[in-house]
């Protein structure tokens, strides 16, 4: 399988670059390379057929892939790093995620495995997020920036109290998934879908780990 920090090669299959690399179902719709009939093409036939440059189509998918994961250690930087690498991350994979999800449950609804009620707990999952997000943006971070103050626990308090409440979702969309494994034989739709699931349960709990364990414990 291909792996997160590989180079994807013009010979690799379109089917296996969806699965393997999330957010590429995106890449893919957004130059109407279909995933599922276009499956067996290699990326650079599929790009030759659409008229694109495989060269450009190679950097956008790679460009999916997580970067090196060096921290900084001063907050202000950790913030920065936190806001691009998860919070613009999450906000841009779960509306794709939701969209494969109803898509997923509208064509296999009567499928054996089919994850009934996975978009709305996506969207639930979003809807959350934003305004979780929307706190530490407008509230905390900016008093972190500001070096804290004696009022900094009340806040900290709140958003720890949220991570509880995301891990909780996250145990539901690995029961919906079946710990993000997809039916045998099941189509490259839902495969992707499960992977962005996976991909989702994994950057939301590294997230989650880095506000509790690093950044909030410098202003405790
Ligand atoms: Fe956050
Ligand atoms: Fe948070």
């Amino acid at each position: 399988m291909l792996s997160q920090d590989t180079t994807i090669s013009p010979d690799t299959a379109i089917r296996e670059i969806a699965i393997a690399r999330p957010g590429a179902t995106a890449v893919f719709r957004r130059h109407r390379i279909d995933i599922c009939g276009d499956g067996d093409t290699s990326l650079s036939q599929a790009a030759l057929q659409r008229g694109l440059s495989l060269t450009d189509l190679q950097a956008e998918l790679s460009g999916l892939a997580g970067e090196g994961d060096e921290l900084p250690v001063e907050a202000g930087a950790l913030i920065d790093h936190i806001l691009s690498r998860y919070h613009d991350v999450h906000m841009a994979e779960l509306p794709e995620a939701i969209r494969l999800a109803r898509r997923v449950e509208t064509v296999h609804q009567i499928k054996r495995g089919c994850p009934h009620g996975l978009a709305d707990h996506l969207a639930l999952i979003f809807d959350d997020l934003q305004g979780h997000q929307r706190k530490e943006e407008a509230v905390l971070f900016p008093m972190m920036r500001q070096g804290g103050g004696p009022m900094i626990g009340f806040p900290i308090a709140r958003m720890l109290a949220e991570h509880v409440d995301v891990v909780e979702q996250l145990e539901e969309l690995a029961r919906l998934t079946t710990n993000f494994v997809p039916p045998q034989g099941a189509c490259t739709t839902w495969r992707a879908l499960y992977e962005m699931c996976r991909k989702l349960d994994e950057d939301l709990r590294e997230h989650m780990h880095i506000e509790n364990e690093i950044l909030f414990p410098m202003f405790a």
